[in-house]
């Protein structure tokens, strides 16, 4: 049987509301209000009348996070008519997905912290961990039944394809498959499939015309790539207290990210200098220790591999923009834009 050691989260939770740079004061105060009706609604989702489970279950809610997909859901919903519940609903349907993810990611990265707080699996384990990320795909899949088939239908696709990601960032390429054009597969499949959903649930339950709903899915689709490579950046160049996740996780258990595929790719490229195929070779060792791993970190910030990856993130978040040039002018429009700069661009 296992304990149930209390938890305290080692950081406050991150002000959802202040995510996106929201210009028009109407409409934050309208998304800010909507986005706590969801954060009561995500609770009552999360709970469980047995105790082990319910902490288990809410620990990454309570934890905090930026809640970003509802934000985006509820903004696209804006397109719209916002203010009906299923949006609300829907914005419910994408966290609790993204959060079920998290429990699982978090056994497969073998991260210790997470929103600041100590990972699940550190906690309780991994089989407790893997079970209450199952569990909260249950609850998704419960709350998103009542939005009907079609809503259904498109977050299990969603699902789907964020499994593949996951499973093809597993796997790794296949042999004389280019190695960054997998991972940007991987990227599309792991997080966009979501960002993506997130929008398309937001301006359909809105009631916005299909030509609108296609428009804001295939922006999410190209933000949640420049959003998972700012990620990457994120896992080398931010502090701990900033991300609320341990710099160098992935470096450490040896997940690719862009910097480090850019980097192979050069050491791997006629006339490479001695110095990149050092660092690859730091890469591969063994990056247990926590000097080790600070070298390596330090190696690569100072890289222009990461800059490298900082502008390809800035370049996807410009296209994600363009997919939108089509919307009416107006404060939703703008603070899409500005959602997709402020998450190329990101500290946390
Ligand atoms: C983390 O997502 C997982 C990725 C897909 C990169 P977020 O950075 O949105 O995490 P939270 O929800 O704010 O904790
Ligand atoms: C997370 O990817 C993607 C999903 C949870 C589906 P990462 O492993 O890169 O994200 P972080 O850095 O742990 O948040
Ligand atoms: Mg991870
Ligand atoms: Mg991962």
């Amino acid at each position: 049987m296992t304990s149930v050691p209390p938890v305290s989260p080692l950081g406050s939770p991150p002000e959802t509301s202040s995510a996106i740079p929201l210009a028009d004061p109407e409409l934050a105060e309208r998304l800010t209000a909507r986005l706590a009706g969801v954060e009561d609604r995500l609770r009552d989702a999360v709970a469980h009348a047995e105790d082990l489970v319910d902490s288990a279950a809410r620990h990454l809610v309570d934890a905090g996070g930026k809640r970003l997909r509802p934000l985006l859901t509820l903004l696209a919903g804006e397109l719209g008519d916002g203010g009906r519940p299923e949006v609300a609903q829907a914005a419910v349907v994408v966290e609790l997905t993204h959060l079920a993810s998290l429990y699982h990611d978090d056994v497969m990265d073998s991260a210790p912290v997470r929103r600041g707080a100590p990972s699940a699996h550190a906690v309780w384990g991994n089989s407790v961990a893997i079970l209450t990320g199952d569990l909260l795909f249950a609850r998704a899949a419960a709350t998103v039944a009542e939005l009907g088939p079609e809503a259904v239908l498109i977050q299990a696709r969603t699902f789907e394809r964020l499994c593949l990601g996951q499973l093809h960032e597993t796997l790794g390429p296949r042999a004389g498959e280019d190695a960054v054009e997998h991972y940007l597969q991987v990227l599309a499949d792991k997080t966009a499939s979501l960002l993506s959903t997130s929008a398309r649930l937001g301006a359909m339950f809105g009631d916005c015309p299909a030509d609108i709903v296609e428009t804001v899915s295939a922006y999410g689709e190209k933000l949640g790539v420049a959003f998972q490579l700012a990620d990457d950046v994120l896992d080398l160049a931010s502090s701990g207290a900033e991300s609320g996740k341990t710099p160098g996780t992935d470096l450490r258990e040896q997940v690719p990210t862009m910097p480090g595929l850019l980097l192979r790719a050069r050491a791997a490229a006629p006339g490479a200098s001695a110095a990149d195929v050092e660092l690859v070779r730091m890469l591969d060792a063994d990056l247990s220790s926590d000097e080790d791993l600070a070298r390596v970190v330090e190696a690569l910030r100072a890289h222009e591999v990461l800059a490298e990856t900082r502008a390809l993130a800035v370049s996807w978040a410009r296209a994600a923009v363009e997919e939108i040039a089509t919307l009416p002018a107006g404060p939703v429009k703008d603070a899409l834009v500005a959602f997709a700069q402020a998450l190329a661009d990101r500290t946390a």
